[in-house]
């Protein structure tokens, strides 16, 4: 399928190349803690353009803009609304994302035209120092085409967008492989807005109740909780185990959460054997890549207990499956 692919250089000596490629207007697709990102510098509009195109990403759907320390923060926005900083100052680095006013600096497109902006700082060591030696905040989706699976791999990037960037950063295996909860705070009532990494009853013990909306209703706040997303090119159907076994052509694949169910799957992909809800995210995307790749005609995925990051891991697949059950 790759036209050309871009090189793909080990973080420990791909930084200083990437860093540099950012600063000159390029894309990078780099790790962070949740999923790879496709990096572009967020004070320039035309490298924020190129991130749209290369995802074929709707231009109303807005990027997360990304620091390498929480001090960064204030210098790019000036003062927090207090609940905003409580978070901030709790959670960062690591997998929260933080909806704060858009500062003049950074381009509307960005934003996709919004007031707002979001904004994190990753848990992870590559990502940082790539943002620090930038020396620009940076600008990344998930490094995939636009409503497919994302990616927690070097290999997942090259696979989806490996034509459409500069150069690709293998910073190994993401650690929680489900991308940042995002979390508007900005009036002292949080409101989720998308499930994600960081569970939210982590959310509830730091700063007390929060409110969950999932973007089921298309609101136009986060249009990227869009019901079809993060889709495997397979069908998708989410079921409860146990499923009762039945005598099966062997076309179909699994996705299980625990243990291998019985009956005859073409191709069967376990999460946690001992039900490990973290283990189980970490793993999710790797799965769907995996069996996405087998060529078996439909996937069928467990759901998983809902609590902790049980409810993000549920979450996409739902929005996964629900690719499949709308006509076109
Ligand atoms: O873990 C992550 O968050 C990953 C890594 C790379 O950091 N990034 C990521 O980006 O998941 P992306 O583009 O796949 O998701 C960005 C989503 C948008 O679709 C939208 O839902 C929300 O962030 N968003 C961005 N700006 C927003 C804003 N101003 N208000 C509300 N939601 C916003
Ligand atoms: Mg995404």
């Amino acid at each position: 399928m790759s036209a050309k692919s871009a090189p793909v250089l080990p973080a420990a000596i791909g930084v200083a190349e990437a860093a540099a490629v950012l600063r000159s207007g390029g894309l990078v697709a780099f790790p962070t803690e949740t999923v790879y990102g496709l990096g572009a510098n967020a004070l320039d509009a035309r490298a924020a353009a190129r991130i749209f195109e290369a995802k074929a990403r709707p231009s109303f759907d807005p990027l997360i803009t990304h620091l390498a320390d929480v001090a960064d923060l204030t210098a790019l926005v000036g003062a927090l609304p207090p609940t905003v900083a409580a978070l901030a100052e709790r959670f960062w680095p690591g997998p929260l994302t933080l909806i704060v006013d858009r500062p003049p600096t950074v381009p509307p497109i960005v934003t996709s035209g919004l007031d707002t902006m979001a904004v994190r700082v990753p848990d992870h060591a590559v990502a940082r120092e790539l943002i620090r030696q930038a020396g620009v905040p940076v600008a990344a989706p998930s490094a995939n085409r636009f409503g497919m699976l994302s990616p927690t791999r070097a290999e997942h990037v090259v696979a989806g967008l490996g034509d459409a960037v500069d150069l690709i950063v293998d910073g190994g295996p993401t650690r929680c492989g489900i991308e940042s909860t995002i979390v508007d705070a900005r009036d002292g009532q949080p409101v989720v807005l998308r499930l994600g990494s960081l569970p939210v009853e982590a959310l509830v013990e730091a700063v007390g109740p929060v409110s969950v909306r999932p973007g089921s209703s298309g609101q136009p706040v986060a249009p990227g909780t869009l019901a079809a997303h993060y889709a495997p090119r397979t069908p998708l159907r989410v079921v409860t185990a146990p499923v009762p076994a039945r005598p099966d052509d062997g076309t179909r694949g699994y996705l299980a959460l625990r243990e291998a169910p019985e009956g005859a799957y073409g191709a069967v992909e376990v999460l946690s054997p001992d039900g490990d809800l973290t283990g189980a995210a970490a793993r999710l995307f790797d799965a769907l890549h995996r069996l996405d790749a087998t060529g078996v005609t439909e996937i069928v995925a467990e759901r998983v207990p809902d609590t902790g990051v049980g409810r993000a891991i549920n979450d996409r697949l739902r929005r996964a499956a629900a690719t499949w059950q709308t006509s076109g």
